[in-house]
């Protein structure tokens, strides 16, 4: 019998039919949102699911598949699912690590740009006809260039986001939970490790790439926007949930910060509407990763990952490897 899986969103068709010569697939080109109740009923009988970052695998859906031998995400962060309860059911977990780097970064850029020099608030303004004439004051947003970038989170996004400043000539502070190698330094600008307070004291831009856990939870809250210049920039390209989006939405309101650019949002799609009466706020509906050639390495990505760990083998951006396979009957 050929294994079953399930595809749980709409992906790209050539991806399913390679996935359909090896397996029985359910796919969901409908792009149907699945309630928890709806999604346990569709992993009862497969042996692998694969999903993107928008669906939960809690420990109640995985203890509801007792033939499941991996969960395989079409996203880096993997924060949707709960990998201790699947590495102890003898579930693979797998992500799609190294593929959206480089397009993340560009993203954050996009978002710095766009929320220091006012793009879209003056795009807007525009539309709306307002453009009557010139003003020595219209429209003064922050520099970028010969700034101090603030980079939260130094994996491999926020390396390749300080390699870009070089360009803008900008001195590069960074944060993580460990410090990187001299040699990753030098290659990512010269970044300077400092503490997180030192960071959001100094940095004119501050940037989070950090993934998102219980101990990353409101990593910048009302607190941590105090510390931050009042012309500041915050870009958020990494979770919703490492911002506090009420105090974030405060601190816009009242201008302690310049503006903000965001990706994502805590319980998002369903964002704080009051983000949609600020000016000084770029808002993105989570493309960090929205190109046509890195939407395809990620979904062939998890496709891989899924060939894998259905096949025997140790697939490549397996997370639990601490899995007991055995625990699973081989397919
Ligand atoms: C996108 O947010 C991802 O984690 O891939």
């Amino acid at each position: 019998m050929r294994p079953k899986i399930l595809i749980a969103r709409a992906v790209f068709p050539d991806v399913i039919a390679r996935l359909a010569e090896r397996f029985d697939v359910e796919s969901n080109q409908d792009d149907h949102i699945h309630s928890a109740a709806e999604l346990a009923e569709k992993i009862r009988d497969k042996d692998a699911v694969y999903i993107t970052g928008s669906e939960r695998m809690s420990a109640e859906l995985i203890a509801a598949a007792p033939r499941l031998k991996a969960i395989c995400n079409m996203a880096v962060g993997y924060n949707n699912i709960d990998v201790d309860a699947a590495t102890a059911a003898g579930v693979m977990v797998t992500n799609t690590p190294d593929v959206l780097n480089q397009t993340t970064a560009d993203m954050a850029w996009a978002l710095l740009m766009a929320a220091a020099r006012r793009i879209t608030e003056s795009e807007h303004w525009l539309r709306a006809g307002h453009w009557k004439k010139w003003r020595y004051d219209g429209m003064l947003g922050a520099d970028v260039h010969g700034a101090t970038l603030g980079i939260i989170g130094m994996g491999r996004i926020g390396q390749a986001i300080a390699r870009r400043s070089i360009g803008f000539d900008m001195q590069v502070l960074y944060h993580n939970r460990s410090r990187l190698t001299p040699e990753q330094e030098a290659h990512a600008n010269d970044a300077r490790y400092v503490s997180k307070e030192d960071l959001l004291r100094q940095a004119d831009h501050v940037v989070l790439v950090l993934p998102y856990s219980p101990q990353s939870h409101h990593t910048i809250g009302a607190p941590e926007l105090a510390l931050m210049k009042p012309t500041a920039t915050l870009v958020n390209i990494a979770r919703g949930g490492i911002v506090d989006d009420v105090a974030l939405i405060a601190a816009l309101r009242a201008h302690r910060i310049g503006a903000a650019g965001l990706d994502v949002f805590e319980n998002e799609p369903a964002f704080h509407p009051d983000f949609l009466g600020l000016s000084n706020v770029v808002l993105t509906p989570h493309i960090g990763s929205a190109t046509e050639p890195t939407r395809r390495a990620m979904a062939e990505c998890a496709a891989a990952n899924l060939v894998a760990a259905l096949s025997g083998e140790i697939p490549p951006n397996l997370l639990n490897p601490g899995v007991d396979r055995n625990l699973k009957r081989s397919t």
